[in-house]
């Protein structure tokens, strides 16, 4: 009796110690990796084809990557993750990816193969000031950009002018903040969902060189995608929320910027909407 009562502590606290190498990934690693197409850097399934079966490679490439696909930005060292740590990562990699076919690129990805710093719109995983280690930057055209936070699961700021200078960023060793070109217009200083809202990122797509953002925000399911407006200073910001209960959104008013709602109620600092409006509901942002 006694022997198994050990056996099953030991092997709890093993288990309990193990790194996670999903939830590493998704930290860590799928701001830039997806598993069946490029984005910023390669599929899951193109790195099981180089990889499969050399962990060691796999891990050192991770801790000291080198530059080797042209027209993609340089991959930022992940040492801090851990050789366990990065292990496990080989491990769960090696796994979602089995028998998995990788699509096509889509033609014009602005992501992946286009100069960085011609190409509008653009999605950039880079490291911005003001903002957690996990945020993306966006230009929506050659005026308008917005900081958008994938740890935090909320725009940052949006700014005017130029996009983004990342020579500090590239010429570090992946640390350092990039530069904002312009002037930022609007700042958000908590999520609409909540300024203690329990969120989780779950990933971001590009569609027509846009983000659309997919996170968690307590039981809550929410979809947000960015676009241009035409001609002008601003942006559209469209949701689609999951939801049974009618939905109560934070939405301060601030000066400077002129918000409008397609549905719902912007009224006294919140918006409301119900569950159907929620399903489907866009605000643009006027910046002066
Ligand atoms: C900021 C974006 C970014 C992040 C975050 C990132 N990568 Fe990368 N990764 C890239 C880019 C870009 C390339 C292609 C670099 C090149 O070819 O020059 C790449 C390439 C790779 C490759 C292919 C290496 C080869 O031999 O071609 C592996 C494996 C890889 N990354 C693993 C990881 C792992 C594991 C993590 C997380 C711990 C991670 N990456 C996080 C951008 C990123």
């Amino acid at each position: 009796m006694k022997q198994i009562s050990l056996t099953f502590a030991a092997a709890f606290s093993v288990a309990a110690a193990a790194p996670d190498g999903k939830q590493l990934f998704t930290t860590n690693c799928s701001a830039c990796h997806m598993l069946d197409q490029m984005v910023v850097g390669p599929s899951l399934v193109e790195m099981r084809s180089l990889y499969n079966g050399k962990p060691d490679d796999f891990v050192n490439w991770s801790i000291a990557p080198q530059k080797k696909r042209p027209s993609v930005i340089d991959m930022p060292s992940m040492v801090h993750v851990g050789e366990e740590g990065l292990r496990a990562i080989y491990a769960h990699v090696m796994q979602v990816s089995k028998g998995v076919t990788a699509k096509k690129q889509e033609k014009g990805d602005p992501y992946a193969a286009a100069p960085t710093h011609l190409a509008r719109p653009q999605v950039m995983r880079i490291f911005m000031p003001d903002a957690g280690p996990a945020s993306i930057a966006v230009a929506l055209d050659d005026i308008n950009s917005l900081c958008w936070d994938a740890g935090a699961c909320r725009l940052r700021y949006a700014w005017t002018g130029g996009f983004i200078d990342g020579f500090p960023y590239w010429q570090g060793n992946g640390s350092s903040l990039a530069k904002v070109l312009g002037t930022v217009k609007y700042t958000e200083q908590a999520s609409p969902f909540g300024k203690d809202a329990a969120v989780k990122f779950l990933g971001y797509k590009v569609k027509g060189g846009l983000p659309v953002f997919r996170y968690k925000a307590g039981e809550k399911m929410v979809t947000e995608s960015y676009s241009p407006v035409s001609g002008g200073m601003g942006f559209v910001r469209s949701f689609s929320v999951v939801t049974t209960a009618p939905l109560v959104l934070d939405f301060p008013d601030q000066s400077g910027v002129s918000v409008t709602a397609d549905k719902g109620k912007l009224a006294g600092g919140k918006f409301t909407l119900t569950p159907a409006e929620a399903a489907a509901f866009t605000l643009t942002y006027s910046l002066k």
